[in-house]
């Protein structure tokens, strides 16, 4: 049965002067309502273009998308700019990195959710006030009927977050894209933040999508994850197959550089050595080969010369991965795990 969001062959293709920019190169997934879909990888693999994809933010730039994207049974690349416009904000919603790039700051925190529920529904100021002050309310902002009229600036980071989950809430979106809701904020704000996203979901069985550079909050959040690397996915599966049994080697580099994924949501992604590729002409074979410390165990010049398919590892068919290693698992619990934190290795 098809998913509420099915995500198929997805590219997002930018012309440039010196070429064309393949941020999101063939991207498919799926996630149902109530579920949570983790997107992990490094700055610059395409996280945020395929999200804003969903949302139609590409529409009316020269980027080019192909591919389909399907929400409850709905080709979102084949609706009218209009329809779009009516789907925005009332069934899929975007929690942004920085509110204060969302919130206007001329105009009361609480107006503009009004503003954002009048949009879609036909009602007086006052019934929407009464339902913005309830909202507020739900997302944890004490004494809501006052803090209705403040401004942006007069919130706390932590604050201004929850008003805009409550813009994100305010007209119970089927799906919610939240690309980094938490990054900037301290690691007690940020774990609030991030029940209370977790309440909200089940309270109104919303599909969400979490795009992060950290994988604690994805093994906390998350039922599946999809690492990417260079605008493809590199792996992809339930969280908890793909962090505990990881196959491709740049998710290795990932979970390597955070000493307990399960314990911890403070830790950061610490890069891996070398730089992602360029977009304009990445490298022959797989992408992530110059960095890639395991090529010499593919016979031949593979890694080098052939992209690897995303197709299911040893461990069952809904664990994908894209590598030419054929014995990843042996390779993981032998070299990769033993160079992790003690603690971490013991426990596994
Ligand atoms: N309008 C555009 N024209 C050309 N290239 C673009 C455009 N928008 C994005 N890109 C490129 O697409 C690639 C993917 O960008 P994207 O913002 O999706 O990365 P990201 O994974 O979200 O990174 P971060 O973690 O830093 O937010 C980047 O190399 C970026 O420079
Ligand atoms: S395909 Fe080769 S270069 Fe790419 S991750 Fe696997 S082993 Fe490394
Ligand atoms: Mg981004």
């Amino acid at each position: 049965m098809e998913k509420f969001l099915t995500v198929d062959d997805l590219k997002v293709h930018f012309p440039t002067p010196d070429g064309v920019v393949k941020a999101t190169d063939g991207l498919s997934f799926g996630l149902d309502r109530g579920k949570t879909l983790g997107i992990v990888g490094e700055s610059g693999s395409g996280k945020s273009v395929s999200s804003s994809a969903i949302l139609g933010l590409h529409r009316g730039t020269s980027a080019r998308v192909s591919g389909s994207i399907r929400l409850d049974g709905t080709d979102l690349l084949a609706i009218s700019n209009q329809e779009m416009r009516r789907l925005r904000g009332k069934d899929v919603a975007m929690i942004f990195q920085d509110p204060l790039s969302a919130l206007h700051p001329y105009y009361s925190v609480g107006n503009q959710i009004a503003e954002a529920y009048r949009v879609h529904h036909a009602v007086s100021r006052k019934e929407a006030r009464t339902r913005v002050v309830d909202m507020l309310a739900r997302v944890g902002i004490p004494q809501p009927d006052r803090r209705y009229d403040a401004y942006p600036h007069q919130f706390s980071g932590g604050m201004r977050q929850r008003a805009m989950i409550a813009m994100s809430l305010i007209n119970d979106p089927s799906l919610i894209i939240a690309d980094e809701p938490t990054t900037a904020l301290d690691v007690t704000v940020q774990a609030q933040i991030l029940d209370l996203l977790q309440d909200l979901q089940n309270e109104f069985n919303t599909a969400v999508i979490i795009i992060t550079h950290d994988l604690g909050v994805v093994a906390e959040m998350a039922d599946d994850v999809l690492v990417m690397y260079a605008g493809r996915a590199v792996e992809y599966g339930p969280v908890t197959e793909v962090l505990t049994h990881p196959e491709m080697p740049y998710t290795w580099g990932l979970l390597s550089s955070v000493p307990d994924v399960t314990a911890d949501t403070s830790k950061r992604m610490v890069p891996i050595p070398g730089n992602p590729p360029s977009l304009l002409n990445p490298p022959p074979g797989c992408p992530f080969n110059p960095r890639c410390v395991h090529r010499h165990k593919v016979p031949g010049d593979l890694c080098r010369t052939e992209l690897p398919a995303l197709i299911p590892g040893n461990r069952g068919e809904d664990h994908l991965k894209r590598c030419h290693l054929s014995n990843p698992e042996m390779i993981y619990e032998t070299e990769v795990v033993p160079q992790f934190d003690p603690a971490l290795a013991e426990e596994r």
